[in-house]
Parts: structure tokens; sequence; C-alpha cells
């Protein structure tokens, strides 16, 4: 029996039909975003390549589909509490949009290092800032407060089956738009978004390969993959402030069994990617957003050896937030 097939028989947070029930439920509200190819990136890579651009999704990322689909998910009396999560940035303002859509309350819980733009977003979407520490223990304390004052119901960034089943979505889409892709190449953090996109990805093409793309100063997944087991970091350090968080027990399993393998990528490989995206696909995104055309166009990726037979691959543009301030300093670095 193949491995893929031994997997499929696990039970994993969310599956093809949560995921196409995820679909119907946010279709009136999220943007079904383009596919952007390039002739000079198939060139630069020697392959293939469509962009699934998340960036143009409301709210400015892919985590508008799961927070979606999370707070449609509520019952009436639920939803009349409001949502409650913590995030560093773009989780914070998809719930925050997605329950304005709702008309209900959001109560976020930011890290003080969160970049500026992503709070900007919270804020314009009406959703109330609490501030807490850097760490994610002190996330959680803080979001289990808030929790416990407003009676809201929590909504895990990542680690969480409905936020799972809505990134799931983009898989639908995109295996609908570019029907003969072999390979996707996903941004990892947290897991929820490569969780969802494998999942759906392998219940309809069973023999497509997924690779996560992950910066080096966050390499836990990498990590994790090597050790068969969770491994998590003592601190991080990347220019991709979206990737800063550790697998769950609800991702790990998922990226165990269907993700083929994690491209580690260095912060210079992700901020020519990024140039790359701004000058040749003409769209803004963030430096989480472009790690995955950095994966692509890394030795760690030409040189692998199951990388010979990607010849069509999806890269997911997750996200397009970013602090212009931040982007000109980091694009005069040397
Ligand atoms: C732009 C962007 N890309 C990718 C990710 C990774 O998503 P996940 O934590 O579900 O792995 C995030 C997470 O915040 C993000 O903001």
């Amino acid at each position: 029996m193949e491995p893929q097939s031994q997997a499929s028989k696990e039970k994993y947070a969310a599956d093809i039909s949560s995921i196409r029930e995820a679909r119907d439920r946010i279709k009136p509200f999220v943007h079904r975003t383009p596919v952007l190819t390039s002739e000079s990136l198939n060139v630069l890579s020697g392959r293939k390549l469509y962009f699934k651009a998340e960036c143009l999704q409301k709210g400015g990322a892919f985590k508008f589909r799961g927070a979606c689909n999370a707070v449609y998910s509520l019952d009436d009396e639920q939803a009349a509490k409001g949502v409650v999560t913590h995030s560093s940035g773009n989780h914070a303002a998809a719930l925050a949009l997605a329950a304005k859509l709702r008309g209900i309350s959001s109560y976020i819980v930011i890290p003080k290092n969160a970049p500026k733009c992503k709070v900007e977003n919270v804020l314009r979407y009406g959703g109330q800032v609490i501030w807490s520490e850097n760490t994610m223990q002190a996330r959680e304390d803080t979001a289990s407060r808030v929790l416990e004052e407003t009676g809201a119901v929590l909504l895990h960034p990542f680690n969480d089956g409905r936020i799972i089943s809505g990134q799931g979505t983009i898989s639908l889409e995109l295996l609908e738009q570019v029907t003969h892709l072999d390979t996707l190449v996903v941004p990892i953090s947290g897991g929820g978004l490569i969780t969802g996109v494998a999942i759906a990805a392998k219940s309809i093409n069973p023999s497509l390969k997924i690779f996560a793309a992950e910066p080096s100063g966050a390499n836990d997944s990498a990590l994790s993959k090597a050790a068969g087991q969770i491994v998590t970091l003592p601190s991080t350090d990347t220019v991709a402030d979206g990737l800063r968080a550790f697998l769950g027990d609800l991702t790990w399993p998922v990226v165990r069994d269907l993700v083929d393998d994690v491209i580690v990528v260095e912060d210079n490989e992700i901020i020519d990617a990024m140039k790359l995206c701004y000058e040749i696909l003409k769209v803004a995104v963030e430096p989480s957003g472009a790690i995955g055309l950095a994966a692509v166009l890394s030795d760690r990726f030409q040189k692998h050896p199951a990388s010979k037979d990607c010849n069509h691959i999806g890269i997911i543009l997750s996200g397009g937030n970013v602090d212009l301030g931040v982007l000109w300093d980091s694009l005069r670095k040397p």
C-alpha cells in the first residue's frame, strides 16, 4: 500500500467535504483570486509557474477564507458574544473583517512586535485591539483572559478545523483554474494554510507533490519533519513576519503525512523573490507571501531529487500586507 493511501485513512481536522462546505459558505464573501503567470519567471525557474494571488484576497491575505468560514459557522447565540483571537497580523485583520461583515464584535490580541500596517488593518475593520507581550505563551494567556471576560468564541489562527477548511478552498479554486498542476509550493508557519491546501489537493489528485516553504530563521517545520515530531524553537528571526509560529497538534499530522518536503530559504532569497513579484508580476506581496517563489528558485529546490518531476508548479502568493517603510529599508540593504 502506498504511504499516501495509508495516510488518508487517518482522520484529520478537515476533509474534502468540510472544505467543499467551506467553499459554499464563504463564496458570497471571498474573492476568487486570479492566477498569474510570467514567461520571464518560467525561464528563470526552468518550470511553468502559476501564482495564486491571495495577496489580492479581501483583507490582503488568504487568511480571510479561514476566518470567514469560522465566523459564518457559528450559530447566532455563539456569534452574538463575538470572537477572539491572537495573531501577529493577517489572521487578526481577516477575523476583524469577517466579524464586521457578520455584524459581531471581534477582540484581537496582538503582540507588540506586529507590523504597523497589520495593526492598522485590524483597526480599519473595527477590531478591538488588546496588546500582549511577543511570546506565544503571552499571546495565549492574554487571549484566555479576554475569553473569560467576554464569553466570546476563540478562533485560533491555524489550529482549528474551521480555519483549516477555509484555507483549503484555495486548492479547490486553483485546481479548477489550472487543471494540469503537478506540484504546489505553500508558505508554512503554524501550518493551517498548507494543511487545508494539502488535504483538498491530495483528495483531488493524490499524485500532486506538496512542498512547504519556510524561512531559515523559523525552520521548526523542517526540523519537525526530520525529527518525526513537533519541534519548537527558543526564538525566531526572519523578515517573513507571518511565518514565526510553530506547528499545532491539528496541523502537524497533515504536515507529517501529506507534505513531501520543506524547502528552507534565507531572508535575502525572500527579499529577492519579493522584488521579482513587484517588478515582473506587478503585485504587492509581503515577505511571507513571496517565500514560495524564493523556494522554487533556490538551489535546495532546483537540486532536490523530487523536483525533476515538478514542471507545472502552483505557488501561493499568500499575502500582501507589507509595511512600505520596512520594505524600502530591506530593499536598500546590499
Ligand atoms: C502571508 C502569510 N503567509 C503564510 C502564512 C502561514 O500560514 P499558517 O500559519 O497557516 O501556516 C501566514 C500566517 O500568518 C501569513 O500571514
